[in-house]
């Protein structure tokens, strides 16, 4: 497949979800669960790149599960510290630009530094795009905006009146890419769980019932391919989207 030919989504969004179900249907930790997903994360970034996405954002931690147990939490940011040090050289070598978003304060200084060096590292790569979404929320990330926006009224850089979409939307992190065309969920529910709420307006949705450590690169393309059955109309009719494809 290649994404100009095939109408393979340009951006692709997953929540990924399950790891803790995963682990408990075997009677492990929900933490083995977690390890588990790392591997799917993999798996997906390889296939994904193979199929010619060009974006792919991974929502890994949201702003809600600090809320967790202490413990988990913690194993989390391990195994994330973990990937970031094992996975960079092969996806470096790959082609992979990596950016990381959400509210990265409340890292430790170490783990900024080091998320900071892996972006600058993969700058110029430009075989896809890894965006990792962690302490992210979709509600922050808008306020977030609107702030900036508010500042640069106050110190009269914008006007009120000038401010539109086009403008809000470089003020969200994820102000270079695209909106996500397809949004897959795994694990089942049917929710977004505050993840990309402004950027997911005009995604198409893919809610599948396979656990996040068990997905792997056929479930990623049968999510390409229901997508590709889809008809996006952005309001407009069925058939002003045809004559348009004919045009
Ligand atoms: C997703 O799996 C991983 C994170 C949210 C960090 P869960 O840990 O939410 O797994 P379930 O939903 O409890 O099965
Ligand atoms: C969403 O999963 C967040 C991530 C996958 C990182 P959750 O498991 O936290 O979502 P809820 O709590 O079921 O909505
Ligand atoms: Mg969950």
């Amino acid at each position: 497949m290649n994404s100009e030919q095939s109408n393979t989504p340009k951006h692709v969004a997953i929540i990924m979800d399950g790891n803790g179900r995963w682990a408990t249907q075997r009677n492990k930790y929900r933490t083995t669960g977690h390890k588990a997903g790392v591997e799917s994360v993999r798996r997906t970034i390889k296939q994904a790149s193979k199929i010619g996405i060009k974006y792919l954002t991974l929502f890994a931690f949201s702003s809600e599960n600090w809320s967790r147990p202490q413990k988990e939490v913690s194993r989390l940011m391990e195994l994330f510290t973990r990937a970031l040090k094992k996975e960079v050289p092969e996806l470096h070598e790959n082609g992979v630009k990596l950016r990381f978003i959400g509210d990265l304060e409340r890292f430790s200084e170490g783990l900024r530094k080091r998320m900071e060096h892996v972006s600058d590292l993969t700058s110029n790569n430009n075989k896809m795009t890894l965006t990792i979404a962690i302490n992210y929320g979709g509600r922050w990330d808008i306020i977030n905006a609107a702030k900036q926006i508010c500042a640069q009224v106050e110190k009269n850089q914008l006007t009120v009146n000038q401010i539109d979409e086009k403008v809000f939307e470089q003020f969200l992190c994820t102000t270079d890419i695209s909106h996500p065309d397809l949004l897959i969920r795994t694990g089942g529910e049917q929710r977004i769980s505050n993840f990309l709420l402004w950027q997911l307006a005009y995604s198409e949705l893919y809610f599948t019932e396979v656990l996040w450590p068990d997905f792997d690169g056929n479930c990623l393309n049968d999510a390409i391919l229901d997508f590709q059955q889809r008809e996006r109309r952005f309001g407009k009719t069925s058939k002003q989207i045809k004559e348009q494809k004919n045009a």
